[in-house]
């Protein structure tokens, strides 16, 4: 089966700590055209078999056309910069460069995990309905954020290590340390809610949307928040990435 390139579509693919997990996506509705695709991410993830692994999905899609990507890293010029939770040969890698020659030459983009996440929640998820500043959080192993306002991002903001009471945001609130340290959701949404009141003060955006695993549960815990802007859970769940992705690379978006 092949897909040639459409205008109204394009292939996103979201690479994370465990999975690798790609789609055709219709740039209209946000939708996925077939099926989500995963494989586990390789163990060390270097950035070859990574490589290797991305080609394998887009190939077994049947998808000939462009390719957006994500990594959980800070992507300037097309080169990754911080590898905070992947393997740290990644960073100096010329990604898009490495991407670009597994997939035959073609477009790629390649952009930060959470900025993915924040254009697709924006334009057809829980922000959609918002034409002021978005502040997209995901909290998983770590905290990723994205700012976007009337559908622009700012790309590469990386709130999720601004010290906060003199602790990494991330290193106080992302959901892992939830895990570690055994909190209760009452607990942690105490941890959350300082994070939040210190990136609403610098930042004074008009909804924060919470994103990662843990938002599928947000039910538990967003209303405990003592926060000032609301918080609304991410709706896209495990298609905002890949969603994200293949709306900056229909726009051509180079972080
Ligand atoms: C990284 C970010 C990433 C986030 C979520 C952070 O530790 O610095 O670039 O977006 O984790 O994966």
């Amino acid at each position: 089966m092949s897909h040639k390139a459409h205008k109204s579509h394009a292939f996103g693919v979201d690479i994370g700590g465990s999975g690798i997990k790609g789609g055709i996506v219709h740039l209209e509705t946000g939708l996925l055209k077939g099926k989500r695709i995963r494989l586990p991410t390789p163990q060390p993830s270097t950035p070859q078999v990574v490589a290797e692994t991305v080609a394998k999905i887009v190939e077994s899609a049947g998808w000939d056309g462009p390719v957006g990507i994500t990594l959980p890293s800070v992507i300037t010029e097309g080169t990754v910069r911080t590898a905070a939770n992947i393997d740290p040969s990644w960073i100096g890698v010329h990604a898009v460069d490495l991407f670009s020659g597994v997939l035959d030459g073609r477009e790629v983009t390649v952009l930060n995990d959470a900025d993915a996440a924040g254009l697709a929640e924006d334009k057809f998820g829980a922000a959609k309905d918002h034409a002021g500043v978005v502040l997209l959080l995901t909290f998983g192993t770590g905290i990723g954020s994205a700012l976007i306002y009337r559908g622009t991002l700012v790309p590469n903001t990386e709130f999720g290590h601004m010290e906060v009471g003199g602790v990494e945001a991330e290193h106080r609130a992302a959901s892992s340390v939830k895990d570690r340290d055994n909190l209760t959701y009452e607990q942690w949404a105490v941890e959350v809610s300082r994070v939040l009141e210190q990136f609403e003060k610098l930042l004074w955006p008009e909804v924060i949307v919470a994103g990662g695993g843990v938002s599928r549960e947000a039910e538990q815990w967003v209303p405990l928040l003592t926060n000032a802007t609301p918080v609304v859970a991410a709706t896209l769940h495990n298609t905002a990435g890949i969603v994200g992705a293949a709306m900056a690379v229909r726009d051509h978006l180079k972080p």
